[in-house]
């Protein structure tokens, strides 16, 4: 440790917490005196560990030696030696000049090894306190091995089931988003993140990755400065104002722009507008990427590029290491940026105690898979669940009914996972079929027919067996929907309907007549077409996670009611994509009685006339289902809407209340949702926004009054000389179960 103490001022020698900013700068200042501009650039140097061979490390071990290396990621993955945390790590801090520690990263984006539901999955619970304490697990679980740096929370916003990564996103809207993507950043944080259990967060991607044009990932997004401002940021400012300590550069072209060199992106907005203290990291191999993109002619270019743009810490590539020295000398880039980049590491480093603690926390058996994890994930899987259709109260199920579980993903302990599960293990998972057993105390009362081999097995041949398993059965519970590659990065759809044979799988279980319960486990919603029609009850259970099968278990047998509420809109279909609540208006609006369906086209009946309003002939406006939307096993009532102050000024607060009674037989959550529109504005506004959310837990024929409170500031939104503003005017409100629903009322702003 001899070095190390070289570079400690009094206050860390000591071995006391950080202290004040100042404190911070004044060590990094001293760091900085003593770097050379190679070790500068060697901060700023992020490898990826998978990707070496055993002939590379020795090479790799040098370059750490000489302070010629930042940080890591995916030391877990690699070949050549599994946990080479505290190896490596001694290397820069016992062997290296100034002693910098290395920051070690990795997609920890739901779970480490006891993984929780995809995070759409977990933005369904509409419960931040949830999401929060998935993220803690994680970081307890990760900090073991020493990874202190996870790349989420992913909080990019997208109107577009096609794109495989929507199942990493918080859902379709901003304000959900940024309350989700906060207590995700809090969760991995804490407020203390130089606890030896703390990871520094990374919201990503910035900017503009999920307006990838047809849903196909890495595609070019074009979005004017308005929506981006209004839509696409927020997630982001509100998790920088909560502490956020580092940003991911997304792949994609923003309105032309690579995002990897994007300075009004990276500089203007996020430093100069935010604020932004923390380091920026590109993504994987963007920086290279500039060069495809036809925005950079090679290595060299596309470093300076980056880097003059604000990436502080390369992934991957070595761009930096290669050019920035020789850049500086061609006066392209400067000694004095880049010292502003080192201090962006080297902040995030000290800020997580790096010096203090730099090596693996350990203690792995007592922590990861505790009971308290998995029992934690077991009820973040139970509150993702959404139920979409419960015909006849079919769910929840006796025990003593007789069951024919039937399905491609009925019992599948790896799929169940989900994407991004670098350190789940499928032997952890606890999937359907056992946890079934387990309840219902033995097989007597289910038999297991797969039916389908996989989700895109388009052979038949299963159907006899599932068939006659279905006709002997007072209820079919099918279990199907995607496996986890199916969505994910690089994994995108343009068909989003249940694949394979699976549609006829249900047809043919629905034609025994007995009633059909269809469970559809998948990170994106999908296309239902008759399978709506064909089943009893329907439900949405995304990746549920390691705990799946309990977690299904415990809702389908009523031990708990269903509480998730969808995050996204569910499109009837591809063709309606993009397709998302908070949509303008058109001149010519979408009503209900102005389209023609296409059965009755097909029939030659035309009962109504088309209209030239804003639907599709086939589909109408209305989705399957909307954003929101998500039934109990019990029933609510809204009623008695009030707004205390029907005018209020500029600066005030607008208080509205309703009462919420649980008019059903079954005592649970309601997730009362607050949605306004601007009727006249300067700009169009959508037709609803959602401005609060409040869950409520109420015993059968208990009622609550839930009340709202939105300061004028929250109705703000950017103006043509992108300015943001409360305008003036009419506002409509809604308190609602769902976005297209609910109590509605009025106030206006005034002056
Ligand atoms: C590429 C992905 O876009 C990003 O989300 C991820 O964090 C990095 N690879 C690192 O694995």
């Amino acid at each position: 440790m001899k070095k190390l103490l070289t570079y400690c001022l009094p206050v860390m020698c000591l071995g006391a917490p950080l202290a004040s900013a100042d404190a911070v700068e004044e060590r990094i200042d001293t760091l900085l005196e003593t770097m050379t501009i190679e070790q500068k650039v060697g901060q700023l140097a992020l490898r990826d560990f998978g990707t070496y061979s055993a002939e590379q490390i020795p090479a790799l071990k040098e370059q750490i030696r000489q302070g010629e290396v930042g940080g890591f990621l995916n030391v877990n993955f690699s070949s050549v030696n599994d946990n080479a945390f505290a190896e490596l790590q001694k290397i820069a801090v016992e062997e290296s000049p100034q002693g910098i520690p290395l920051i070690f990263g990795q997609d920890v984006i739901h779970g480490y090894e006891t993984i929780f539901p995809i995070p759409l999955g977990q933005a369904a619970s509409w419960n931040p306190e949830l999401v929060k304490k998935g993220a803690r697990i994680a970081a307890e679980e990760a900090t073991t091995d020493g990874i202190r740096w996870t790349f989420a929370p992913m909080i990019d916003i997208s109107h577009d089931p096609r794109w495989g990564r929507i199942a990493e996103t918080l859902g379709e809207d901003p304000y959900l988003a940024s309350i989700l993507g906060v207590a995700m950043t809090e969760g991995f944080q804490t407020d203390d993140p130089s606890r030896p259990d703390a990871m520094a967060a990374s919201a990503k991607h910035f900017i503009g990755y999920g307006a990838a044009e047809a849903g196909r990932d890495y595609n070019a997004a074009y979005i004017p400065e308005a929506r981006l401002r209004d839509t696409f940021l927020p997630p982001f400012k509100a998790a920088v104002d909560a502490g956020l300590m580092t940003i991911m550069s997304s792949y994609n072209t923003l309105n032309d722009i690579p995002a990897t060199a994007n300075q009004y992106a990276l500089k203007t907005i996020l430093r100069d507008e935010w604020g932004f203290d923390g380091f920026v990291v590109s993504d994987w191999n963007a920086v290279m990427e500039m060069l495809p993109h036809g925005f950079a002619r090679d290595a060299k270019h596309a470093a300076e590029l980056s880097a003059n743009a604000g990436i502080d810490f390369e992934m991957y590539t070595d761009t930096y290491q290669q050019h920035l020295p020789q850049l500086i000398k061609e006066g392209k880039f400067t000694e004095a940026k880049l010292d502003q980049a080192v201090r962006h590491m080297l902040r995030v480093k000290m800020r997580l105690g790096l010096w203090e603690n730099p090596y693996p926390r350990g203690n792995r058996e007592a922590v990861i898979l505790s009971d308290d994890h998995r029992q934690a994930a077991r009820e973040a899987a139970r509150e993702s669940f959404v139920l979409l259709k419960n015909d006849n109260s079919i769910l929840p199920l006796a025990p003593k009914t007789k069951i024919a579980l039937i399905g491609p993903l009925a019992n599948v302990p790896h799929e169940q996972l989900g994407t991004w599960i670098y350190n789940g293990n499928k032997e952890d998972s606890e999937p359907l079929v056992p946890a079934l057993e387990q309840y219902l105390g033995g097989t007597d009362s289910f038999t297991f027919v797969q039916g389908l081999e996989y989700s895109r097995d388009t052979s038949t041949k299963g159907f006899g067996k599932a068939v006659e398993a279905a006709q002997q059965a007072d209820v079919i519970v099918y279990v199907g929907g995607e496996e986890s590659i199916l969505s994910g990065e690089g994994h995108s759809r343009g068909d989003i309907a249940l694949p394979g044979a699976q549609q006829e799988l249900v047809k043919a279980l629905s034609e025994t007549g007995k009633p059909l319960v269809t469970v559809i486990m998948a990170g994106r919603p999908i296309e239902l077409g008759k399978v709506r029609s064909q089943s009893d009850a329907i439900m949405m259970a995304w990746h549920p996670g390691t705990m799946a099968g309990p977690a299904l278990v415990d809702v389908l047998y009523g031990e708990y009611s269903p509480v998730g509420r969808l995050p996204i809109t569910w499109p009837k279909g591809e063709g309606q994509i993009p397709i998302y609540y908070n949509r303008m208006a058109t001149g010519r609006p979408a009503t209900d009685d102005n389209y023609t369906l296409i059965g009755e086209i097909e029939q030659g009946v035309f009962q109504h006339d088309p209209g030239n309003s804003s639907n599709h002939l086939d589909y109408g406006h209305e989705p399957e289902f909307p954003f929101g939307f998500g039934l109990t096993y019990s029933e609510f009532e809204y009623s008695n809407l009030a707004i205390a102050k029907s005018r209020i000024a500029l600066g005030e607060t607008l208080k509205a209340s309703a009462t919420i009674k649980n008019t059903g037989k079954v005592k649970t959550t309601e997730v009362v949702q607050l949605y306004i529109r601007d009727l006249v504005a300067s700009r169009t506004r959508p037709i609803r926004e959602l401005k609060g959310f409040e869950r409520v837990t109420l015993a059968p024929g208990e009622s609550r009054v839930v009340e709202f409170e939105i300061s004028t500031d929250a109705l703000a939104f950017h103006n043509q000389k992108m300015e943001k503003v409360t305008e003036v005017g009419e506002f409509e409100l809604w308190i609602a179960k769902d976005a297209t629903s609910g109590l509605k009322g009025r106030f206006t702003v005034y002056e």
